[in-house]
């Protein structure tokens, strides 16, 4: 077996090391044995690995949160349905999935819908709970709202149109190019406006009238102000990340004078207060969604394990089209 290790905190190059462990793994009672098929990286990975994340986990650390695979072997009897079956890792700071095989405890796993391509699975649980749970924790949103959201063209930006689209509610998108509006229109945006000086009165034109239902934030900065103009009095804007470094602006008047609500979404303490079997109800729906094709993330390249250096690089590549991915 396998897998990446973060040995110390500190540049990726320097801090993580592929190591092997000869033979056949000891599967426990209560564990599974599972083949990775594949497994993302995403922006906050770069933290993680340089300890500037509010996880610090002991090391050496297993890295990977999330990831899809099939399952090679059972510990125990109980689990022995699961054995030949498509899983998901559930996110997690436990076993990692950086890796080409994984003893895992079986809590950790759920089998989902077998016509899910694998690559697309990989990359549900932590985007696409962060979608659903943005999209269903901050406003009762109803048919024919608007909701907007900054970094449109993102992999979680898209899952939000993708999931806004189902539940009838409406996007307008904020992006920073042409080209990012062009793949925010392809996946289903309603609206996109690249930022710019008329960043307002674009907003307010491609509302037509309308006011926001809610505000989702990924990039910090200045022009998270312009999507809190645009909310409803006493709606939310939630920020998740903060692509940009900067600290999001929302204008004191648009919280003194409308209510205008400032949040803040952590999937890990969103798995921490939902019960476990709304969590996998939620897993489950996305898989389906993604064996229907309606759930679909842009892959901008895969890698082997031992060309971490690049896919960590790559991950923060301005300009990337999608995510990157391990393929053990
Ligand atoms: N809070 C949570 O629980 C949670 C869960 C999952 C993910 N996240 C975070 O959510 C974010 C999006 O994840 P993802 O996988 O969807 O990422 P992604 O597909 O890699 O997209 C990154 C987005 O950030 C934008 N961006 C990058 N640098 C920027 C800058 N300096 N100013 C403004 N925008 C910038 C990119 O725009 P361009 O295309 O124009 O470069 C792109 O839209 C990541 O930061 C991730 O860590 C948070």
């Amino acid at each position: 077996m396998r897998r990446l290790v973060l040995t110390q905190f500190g540049p990726p190059a320097e801090s993580i090391e592929l190591r092997e462990q000869p033979g056949e793994p000891d599967v426990g009672p209560g564990e599974v044995l599972v083949e990775i098929a594949a497994a993302p990286t995403s922006p906050s990975d770069l933290p993680l690995i340089t300890g500037r994340y509010p996880v610090r986990p002991e090391l050496p650390f297993a890295l990977g949160l999330e990831g899809a695979g099939r399952v090679l072997a059972a510990g125990s009897a109980e689990h022995h349905d699961l054995v030949g079956r498509q899983v998901v890792f559930l996110p997690n700071y436990e076993q990692g999935t950086w890796a080409d095989k994984v003893v895992v405890s079986a809590a950790n796993v759920l089998a989902v819908n077998e016509a899910a391509d694998p690559l697309q699975l990989s990359m549900i649980a932590s985007n696409g709970i962060t979608a659903y749970g943005l999209l269903s924790g901050y406003a009762d949103l109803q048919p024919g709202d608007w909701i907007g959201q900054n970094a449109g063209n993102s992999a979680i930006g898209r899952y939000v149109i993708a999931l806004a689209r189902r539940a009838g509610v409406k996007t307008l998108s904020l992006v920073r190019s042409d080209a990012a509006a062009r793949q925010v229109t392809a996946a289903g945006g309603d609206a996109v406006v690249v930022i710019g000086e008329e960043t307002d009165a674009a907003i307010a034109d491609a509302l037509g009238g309308s006011r926001l239902a809610l505000a989702l934030d990924a990039t910090g900065g200045p022009d998270v102000d312009a999507l809190a103009h645009a909310l409803a009095a006493g709606a939310s804007v939630v920020s998740f990340a903060r692509a940009s470094g900067q600290a999001a602006t929302v204008s004191i008047p648009d919280l003194i004078f409308r209510d205008v609500r400032y949040r803040g979404f952590w999937l890990i303490s969103w798995l921490q207060r939902t019960p476990r079997p709304q969590v996998h109800a939620v897993l489950r729906e996305l898989a389906d969604l993604v064996a229907g094709g309606e759930l679909v993330a842009e892959i901008e390249r895969t890698y082997p394990l031992d060309r971490f250096r690049e896919a960590l690089e790559h991950t923060v590549r301005p300009g990337k089209q999608g995510k990157l991915l391990f393929t053990p």
